[in-house]
């Protein structure tokens, strides 16, 4: 049983509908899963839903609902949402399910018998909407809290806690001997920065089922229900395990039913998130798997936070991008290709409706779509749709771009591969102006020239499709159709350069990226 390649997002509250943030994280992860898939590798993607605390349990009184219910019904447009992305997730987790809940009560009752668990009381200030404990440095200088906490009450309670503060000088030699494990740099550094310039609290793992009864039961003291990050981390694992995955079974006694084809995934390759949550993933999760006895994942890769027109998105202003209506206007892969192209990983990023449509038309419509358009409607025209002989004008350059692409993806630089791949969308559209066709078909003793022509142009749109399906997976499957090719270009090996073959008979030609009135 070999390793996959695993890469999981964070998985959503599912306090409210998927907004542009939640899908740019998810298509970052499909991005990287399908490049791997292309290059041969066999890879798992999970994504999912984190469906108890305190925000959910209110958002369903809110509504009348029990949390169970509303959770239900709220996890069918989330599962939704992620075909609407066309993502190619091999699981979908909540946190309700039931595979799940054995896993945590299996670690916890674990992690209790190992003694890493004590009894606290704790006076002092709550915040209900982060589910957090503040404490005095939290205050801003005018003695608030900020707004960001909501209400914050003061209470006095006794909790488990976690034990993380004796393995904070670990943790740093962890992040200082593997540049990598938390990337990009910035990132990295605030994690560095958190740990050398705080005292490291133990975390409060259980919340007292008198204030919260919606959380995983703890299975050594029935007064307490998990805290929700406890809870929600631990989704990353309990996937593997009720796949079968030695390893993660290994972090628990229970074992699930019988499994006819156990896959072996843990330690997770990448875990994609957004810069809010660094803390909980790069501190927290590290120390909690270390006392699991299960390796750390190898990568996690952190993505900025959109904004809409400069200004943080919010629901309660109506500033907020809804994907679903991008793309049941635009089509999903526009959507795609603008939040990739538009915003790397790690910096923030902001969303205006003219610069999606101005990329729109640039690099989709007049740039992509252009070039495969006329490019195959000459050969329709000029050649009847068949393959002239081979020839290699452009096979140099194209080479270039595969050689680069595939660098720039293996590491995960999403936005440079775009632009590398679009040098050579640029170049063949260069190509048609320079060699002039349309001219070179009225003259029949440039029959040879138009030949060469029509055949580097073929092969050009064929590579790019085949470097665009991790991208632009239906776009890129339309320009096979329209080459005349079956099947998918979801195989890496088949951007070389030469494999359309004299005498194949092409497709029918239509606009991909159809234009739209301004
Ligand atoms: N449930 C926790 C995660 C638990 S993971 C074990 C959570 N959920 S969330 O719904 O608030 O956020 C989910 C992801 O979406 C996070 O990685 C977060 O950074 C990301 N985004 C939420 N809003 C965002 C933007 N405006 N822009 C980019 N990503 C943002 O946190």
């Amino acid at each position: 049983m070999s390793k996959r390649f695993y890469v999981t997002t964070a998985i959503d509250y599912v306090n409210g509908h998927p907004h542009l943030g939640h899908a740019y994280e998810k298509l970052i992860a499909d991005v990287i899963v399908r490049t791997h898939r292309s290059l041969g590798q066999e890879a798992f993607f999970l994504t999912g839903l984190d469906e108890h605390g305190q925000k959910v349990q209110q958002a369903a009184i809110a509504e009348g609902k029990t949390p169970q219910a509303y959770c239900d019904a709220l996890a069918a447009s989330w599962k939704s949402f992620a075909a609407k992305l066309d993502l190619t997730n091999n699981d979908f987790i909540r946190t309700t399910e039931t595979r799940h809940k054995e896993v945590v009560q299996g670690i916890l009752a674990r992690l209790h018998d190992k003694g890493q668990f004590y009894r606290e009381i704790y006076r002092g200030f709550y915040s209900t909407k982060e589910e957090t404990f503040l404490t005095e440095k939290d205050r801003r200088p005018d003695g608030t809290f900020d707004l960001a906490y909501g209400e914050v009450i003061e209470l006095e309670e006794e909790n488990y806690y976690f034990k993380l503060k004796d393995h904070k000088q670990w943790l740093i030699d962890y992040l200082e001997r593997n540049p990598s494990f938390v990337s990009p740099e910035i990132h990295r550094n605030w994690v560095l920065g958190f740990l050398k310039n705080n005292v490291l609290e133990d975390l409060c793992s259980t919340r007292p089922t008198e204030r919260l009864n919606w959380g995983i039961p703890v299975p050594f003291d029935r007064n307490y229900v998990t805290y929700v990050w406890f809870d929600a981390l631990v989704n990353y694992i309990s996937v593997p395990a009720a796949h079968g995955d030695p390893a993660a079974l290994g972090a628990f006694d229970h074992q699930p039913s019988t499994i006819n084809h156990p896959l072996s995934l843990w330690p997770a390759d990448i875990h994609v998130i957004g810069k809010d949550i660094v803390k909980f993933h790069a501190v927290f999760w590290p120390i909690m798997l270390k006392a699991m006895e299960l390796p750390l994942p190898n990568q996690i890769l952190v993505h900025g936070w959109w904004q809409k027109d400069g200004e943080k998105m919010s629901k309660t202003t109506g500033n907020v991008v809804d994907p679903v209506a991008v793309i049941d206007e635009w089509g999903v892969d526009a959507f795609r290709f603008y939040v990739l192209r538009e915003l790397d990983i790690g910096p923030d990023g902001n969303w205006t409706d003219a610069g999606f449509q101005a990329r729109y038309s640039a690099e989709l419509a007049n740039g992509l779509g252009n070039l495969v358009n006329r490019s195959l409607s000459m050969l329709k025209r000029y050649r009847n749709g068949i393959v002239p002989p081979s020839s290699n004008e452009l096979a140099a350059e194209a080479e270039k771009v595969v050689v680069e692409t595939r660098a720039l993806l293996e590491q995960n630089q999403l936005q440079r591969a775009l632009q590398a791949i679009w040098s050579l969308v640029t170049r063949a559209n260069q190509y048609v102006d320079q060699t002039a066709p349309f001219k070179l078909a009225k003259d029949p003793a440039k029959a040879e020239r138009l030949d060469a022509v029509l055949y580097n142009l073929a092969e050009v749109c064929r590579i790019l499709a085949v470097l665009l399906w991790p991208f632009l997976p239906s776009t890129a499957t339309k320009i096979y159709g329209q080459l005349g090719l079956s099947g998918v270009p979801d195989k890496f090996s088949a951007a070389s350069w030469g494999v359309l073959a004299a005498g194949h008979s092409i497709g029918t030609p239509a606009a991909l990226f159809p234009k739209k009135d301004a």
